[in-house]
């Protein structure tokens, strides 16, 4: 039996857990938004100094919640990429000091990756090999795997992330931050046909995703066409000009451009791999934007034609959490190569391109 401490800082939630062989002894994730919430975004220096202030109280009380001591701790894992660096280097120092004071194993984890392993805690084992897609605030990825070691990265946003256009396009809409689930709840309330964004599907055989587009028409849905150029342009109309029945109506076609393109693009993904002769058994799907329920729906109608096995992460793990990078450590420590006390935080992820 292997009892994991995870550490997560990689942007604005300080999280720590406790995870015994994929069973979630405790996950306690002490979230910022509200000192972000009047920025309408994540601002890194407040990020980072909240992190100082949350790690060591956050720590301690997954450790209580778990009802263990630092004792009963077999390894030490962290988010070390990709995230805000000031961000990172919280949870990596605090996660170094216990690994050294303890003389634990110490993990890097990628926290892009832990999204996908977040579909094992508290469940069975992902059946390979699987196609793993990631929706976040901060990440679009589709990635082939082909065992839990073997990750290889098959597309990704040229743009802004999934989760960043629900947030831009809440904001356009004046509604709350985060903005998902605030365009989700609108969205009920609309025609999902009223408007027809925008669907990047780039070159033929392309796995990448694009939401740029989506995010500029709906700027014009909302403002109207600008007038004039660059500094000088002017919009016809503000946010105060748009009927409620209208913003609900524009929350839906949103939402449904954006999952009609994520779902655009893993269907070419399963077909693509069909047509190389590998047939793909799972469906592993998470990050923040996982928890949108009309996107949970049309995933389920694509496993369900493709016959594979559809692996969600539960709500409360799709967004950062530190269940998931105990769960990602859990196959690492299988393997018995940890890192050293010289980790490195790092900006952005390192994945093998297919
Ligand atoms: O995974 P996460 O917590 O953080 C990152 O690693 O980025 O994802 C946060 C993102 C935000 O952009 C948020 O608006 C989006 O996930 N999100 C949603 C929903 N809940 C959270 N997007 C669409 N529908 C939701 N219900
Ligand atoms: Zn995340």
């Amino acid at each position: 039996m292997s009892v994991i401490l995870g550490i997560e800082s990689s942007c604005d939630e300080t999280a720590a857990a406790v995870v015994e062989d994929q069973h979630v002894r405790s996950s306690v994730v002490a979230t910022q938004h509200e000192l972000h919430e009047r920025f309408g975004g994540v601002v890194p220096e407040i990020a980072s100094r909240a992190h100082i202030e949350r790690i060591t109280p956050v720590v301690r009380a997954a450790l209580q919640e778990a009802d263990v001591s630092l004792d009963d701790i077999d390894a030490v894992a962290v988010a070390h990429r990709p995230g805000l660096i000031g961000s990172l280097l919280v949870g990596v120092s605090a996660a170094k000091a216990l690994a050294w004071s303890r003389n634990l194993p110490l993990f890097g984890i990628d926290h892009v990756v832990a999204h996908l392993f977040a579909v094992e805690l508290d469940a069975e084992a992902i059946a390979y090999p699987a196609l793993g897609l990631v929706v976040s605030g901060g990440h679009t990825n589709l990635f082939l795997m082909q065992d839990a070691g073997t990750i290889g990265l098959m597309g990704r946003t040229i743009d802004d992330a999934a989760g960043e256009a629900f947030d831009k396009t809440a904001a356009m809409l004046a509604l709350e931050y985060p903005g998902g689930p605030a365009i989700e709840r609108l969205a009920r309330l609309g025609d999902a046909q009223a408007v027809d964004f925008p669907i990047a599907r780039l070159e033929r055989e392309s796995l990448d995703f694009s939401f740029s587009g989506v995010k500029t028409a709906m700027l014009y849905a909302v403002r109207g066409t600008p007038q004039g150029r660059g500094a000088k342009a002017r919009f016809p109309r503000t946010i105060e000009d748009v009927s409620e029945q209208r913003k609900a109506d524009l929350a839906a076609s949103f939402q449904r451009a954006v999952v009609d393109a994520i779902i655009l693009k893993l269907e070419r993904a399963i077909e693509g791999r069909e047509g190389d002769g590998v047939t793909v058994r799972s469906l592993v799907v998470g990050g923040g934007v996982a928890s949108n329920g009309h996107l949970r729906e049309r995933l389920a109608e694509v496993a369900s034609r493709h016959n594979v096995a559809l692996r969600i992460a539960e709500k409360q793990y799709c967004v950062d959490n530190a269940a998931m990078i105990a769960a990602a450590a859990l196959h690492r420590l299988a393997s018995g190569a940890c890192d050293d006390l010289n980790l490195a935080a790092a900006v952005s992820g390192a994945w093998a391109q297919l």
